[in-house]
This record gives structure tokens, sequence and C-alpha cells, in this order.
């Protein structure tokens, strides 16, 4: 993987590993300040590609995808590093501890993915309710025969409730969005959020009176210690047979084994997932075979303008990492202190 020429003009420029190619033109902000590296479009597998991994020895800063695994095994191969820079808010990928006890700051990319996510998450919720797959899908096989008066139905958005779990900058962004629909707010979050529950009459619940109350149930916190597997058995037991989960956090915030069984037993109704555990979903799991159950890969932020931003917002974490300033959007705060 070479890197291109004018990257390698200035030969005493930091030396920057970026995991995948990304449109030249979102990198624009990296020219001419550091030598790249870029992988390739796509990997197979997760992690770097090995033309990358023999170089991670000169890397001062590492560019990386939310597939790629920032671990104390690359850390170690990485003596040089002083900055990584994760193209996504979601640091999971990252072991946060690892990268601080080397005094590595860990750039995240909030904020500019807000809209775009909770947009994503709305459609998800609509076309679920819906079941804009089902009918789009019996549309084209001919199925069509006529307007069917109890065909297809679908539920009610006004008057239902929506159970936001984490009510962080997208969960707040879905909840302003809800209340056009007339839905009803509850949300679980570790701390109050007054202004919201004074603006848009959201109700904060303990989890398990979220999941009893609500009609449809939409996760955004991030994947922690403490979220991994938080949707499992009992909270799906708890949720109403007729509700729907939504999940575009982290696909391990749910236990996929016990959601493919609360959709096929019908202990829920429906669910829509922009995130699965695992990522990629292989072609041949189980979850695909349910009409009720709508999954995308992974597309919540996707969007020309919100991409672009991630990717420049990560540059500008980056450049502020190689030349020793905070930077914009830094998740291991402490690594300061
Ligand atoms: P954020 O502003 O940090 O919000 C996350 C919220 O979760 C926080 O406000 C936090 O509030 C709450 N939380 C954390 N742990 C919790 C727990 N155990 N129980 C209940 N609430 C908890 O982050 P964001 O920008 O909204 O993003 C949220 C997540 O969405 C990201 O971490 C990422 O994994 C995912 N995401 C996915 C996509 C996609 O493409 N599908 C795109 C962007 C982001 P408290 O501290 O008050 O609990
Ligand atoms: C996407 O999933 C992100 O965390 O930005």
């Amino acid at each position: 993987m070479p890197e291109t020429p004018e990257k390698t003009a200035g030969a005493l420029l930091p030396l920057v590993i970026v995991s995948h190619a990304l449109p030249a033109e979102w990198l624009g902000l990296l020219d001419g300040r550091c030598r790249l590296l870029v992988g390739p479009e796509t990997t197979v597998t997760s992690g770097l590609a090995p033309a990358l991994q023999a170089r991670l020895g000169e890397a001062e800063g590492l560019f990386t995808l939310l597939t790629v695994p920032v671990n104390d095994a690359l850390l170690d191969q990485a003596p040089r590093l002083r900055v990584v820079s994760n193209m996504a808010v979601g640091v999971d990928n990252v072991d946060l501890a690892a990268c601080t006890r080397r005094g590595i700051p860990v750039g995240h990319t909030p904020g500019v993915l807000t809209e775009a996510t909770a947009d994503l998450a709305l459609a998800l919720l609509l076309a679920v309710a819906r079941r804009l797959p089902e009918a789009s899908r019996d549309a084209r096989l001919g199925r069509w025969t006529t307007w069917r008066p109890a065909g297809w139905l679908g539920a009610d958005l006004a008057g239902a409730t929506l159970g936001i779990v984490g009510m962080g900058k997208i969960g707040t962004a879905v909840a302003e969005r809800a209340g056009v629909f007339g839905l009803r707010l509850v949300y679980t979050s570790r701390q109050s959020r007054p202004e919201l529950e004074e603006t848009l009459g959201a109700v904060r619940l303990p989890l398990p009176e979220l999941l009893h109350q609500s009609d449809f149930v939409t996760l955004h916190v991030p994947l922690t210690a403490e979220t991994r597997g938080l949707i499992g058995e009992a909270a799906l037991r708890t949720m109403k047979r007729t509700a729907v989960l939504l999940n575009t956090a982290r696909g391990p915030v749910v236990d996929s084994g016990a959601l493919y069984r609360a959709l096929r037993e019908g202990w829920i109704a429906a669910a829509g997932l922009d995130v699965t555990d695992p990522e990629p979903l292989p072609a041949d799991h189980p979850l695909y075979t349910l009409d009720n159950c709508l999954i995308l890969p992974h597309i919540g932020s996707a969007t020309h303008n919100t991409r672009r931003r991630m990717a420049e917002l990560a540059c500008q974490n980056l450049l502020a990492g190689l030349a020793g300033r905070p930077l914009p959007h830094c998740a291991n705060p402490q690594v300061l202190t």
C-alpha cells in the first residue's frame, strides 16, 4: 500500500495510518500536514489490513473506523502513536483505558451525526410500525391484487408511548421528532433531563417500567459494560406483546438470541435494527428469516453531508493530537490530567 507521492514529499511529516480509504476530499484537512498511509476501502475481517499493521511501528497518528479494534495488541505495535481518531461517536471499539495508560488521546465525532441518526431511528420506527418492507415486497411479488381493508395493518403513532433508552444527543433529537407524531414520551437515563420534561413532557422512568409502558422502545445508549445485553430475555418479556423494539445504538446492547425468540414466539411484535450482533450480520442469520424484523446495515449516519462532516471532525481531532493540543472532541479527557 504505497503512500501517495505528494504525501511523501515532506519526509519529516508524521506518518498517519488511515484504516480505510475514504473519498479524498474528506481528508483534505490533512493535505501537506502528514504522510498518509491509507488502507483499502473495505476489509473482510475487522482490524487493520496487514500492510498497515506492518507500519504501525512508525505511525504517530491513527485514523480508524468503528470496525477497527484498538486494543493493547495493536497499541503494543505502535510505540510512537500520539493520537487515535475514531470516525464515529461510539468508541466501544477502542480500549480507552489502554490508550489513557499510554497517554494517547482518543478523538470521536459527537454532534455532527445526531440529526441524521435520529432521522434514521424515526425512519425505522415508521417503516416497522407500518410494515413497509412487507407491503413493498408483496406489491413487487404481484400480491397486490385488490385494496384490502384488513391487509398490511400496522400500528398508530399518535397517542402511543415511545420509550427512549439513553436520553443523550441522539435520544433528545428523536424525542423532538417524536412529538410531531403525537407520541407520548418516557425515557431512562442515569441523569434526569428536567428541561425535556418541561418542554417535551418526557417522563423519566426506571427501565423495567419504561419497557412495561412503551409501544415503541428506541435504544440510544453507548455500548459499555453496563449496557451490554441490557435488552435480554427478561427485558423483552417485560415489553408489551404489541411493542416494537428499535436499535440504532450498538448491536450487543440487545441479546440477539433472545430477540430472535421474542420475535418468533410473539413476546413482542416487531423490531427494527440498524445495528446487530455480530456486524455484519451473516446472510444466513435466523433474524433475516423473520418478516417482523427489519435489518439495516448500520447506516444511521450515512448521509453525504454527515459522513463528510464526521471525517472532517476526525481530521481536526487527529491534527490537534499530532500538535499536542487538546482534541476538539476527546473520548478520554482524563488523559490530560
Ligand atoms: P450521548 O450524547 O453520549 O448519549 C448517550 C446517552 O446514554 C447519555 O446521555 C447517557 O446519559 C445515556 N446512558 C449511558 N449509559 C446509560 C445506561 N446504563 N442507562 C441509561 N442511559 C445511559 O451519545 P449520542 O451521540 O446520543 O450517541 C449514542 C450512541 O449511539 C453512540 O454511543 C453510538 O453507539 C450510537 N450511534 C449509532 C449510530 C448508527 O449509525 N446507528 C450513529 C451514531 C451513534 P446518562 O449519562 O444520563 O445515563
Ligand atoms: C456510528 O455508529 C457512530 O458511533 O458514529
